[in-house]
């Protein structure tokens, strides 16, 4: 299967591939450490992504998302990449989401609540937008999954061709920032990928824990295929998604998750 050039993608995606795509987790987060729990995993293990152990259904919640493709909106984040950033190369290109959860249930907040004038994202008006409504697998599944509060859920596409250009997350005004995206299709070509840990091991149907806030990241695809996620963001219900959080980390083994470069 013959991919994109590196060479069509700016120049801060292409370095950053180079740099990284040969690189694997660092072997401190392969090591378990005992008597942990869901708590001390997602606030203090430090661990840059943890596979989590469940499986999802996304042939279903991608047909889902496929009816509302033409109704996704560019991911422009005003304060994610500097204005610097933003005039010396392109930041995103073909990176495109639409919300299931947000802010007034309006499918197109797909930012921070601090982006719309809340101090907090526990103080933002969360509802359910149209497109959870028309979305019912996906919907069962996000009420089913153990946050106290679910913040933002969203869609979101990358093109072929599409990327987003090496940034950092934004931990300000909200304490629980850590994603856990779903892929829903995984074709071959798209990356994500980690400064200094290379890239994250998806299939389609696997659901990452993200600690996107401390690591540069970068995803591109190069494939002719349009690549999409169900990404989440909430506070944890700590009770219920201890196991779930316990069995990843415990009976996951890390190693045969790695992401083995092939060139
Ligand atoms: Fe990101």
């Amino acid at each position: 299967m013959s991919l994109r050039s590196l060479e069509e993608f700016p120049r801060s995606v292409q370095d950053f591939v180079t740099r990284n795509e040969r690189q694997s987790l660092d072997p401190q987060y392969l090591e378990r450490e005992a008597g942990k729990d869901a708590h001390w995993i997602y606030e203090e293990s430090g661990l840059p992504w943890l596979k989590l152990a469940i499986e999802v259904p996304c042939a279903e919640m991608f047909q889902e998302a496929l009816a509302w493709t033409e109704h996704m909106i560019e991911q422009d984040y005003p304060t994610l990449w500097g204005k610097d950033k933003k005039q010396e190369d392109a930041a995103q290109q073909g990176w495109k989401t639409i919300c299931l959860h947000a802010i007034d249930g309006d499918m197109h907040k797909f930012d921070r609540a601090n982006m719309y004038g809340y101090d907090h994202e526990d103080s933002a008006p969360y509802q359910w937008t149209e497109v959870a409504h028309k979305s019912p697998v996906t919907k069962a599944f996000l009420e089913s999954f153990p946050y106290a509060k679910l913040y933002r859920a969203r869609f979101t596409m990358l093109e072929p061709g599409g990327f987003a250009a090496p940034h950092i997350g934004r931990k300000e005004n909200a304490d629980y920032s850590h994603k856990i995206s779903f892929a829903l299709n995984h074709p071959e070509g798209f990356a994500f990928l980690y400064e200094r840990h290379g890239c994250i091991p998806w299939r389609a149907g696997r659901g990452f824990l993200l600690n996107v806030d401390e690591n540069y990241h970068c995803v591109l695809n190069r494939s002719n295929v349009r690549r999409i996620h169900l990404i989440t963001m909430g506070r944890p219900d700590w009770e219920k998604i201890d196991p779930l959080f316990k069995q990843s980390y415990y009976d996951v083994d890390p190693r045969e998750n790695l992401f083995i470069h092939q060139s």
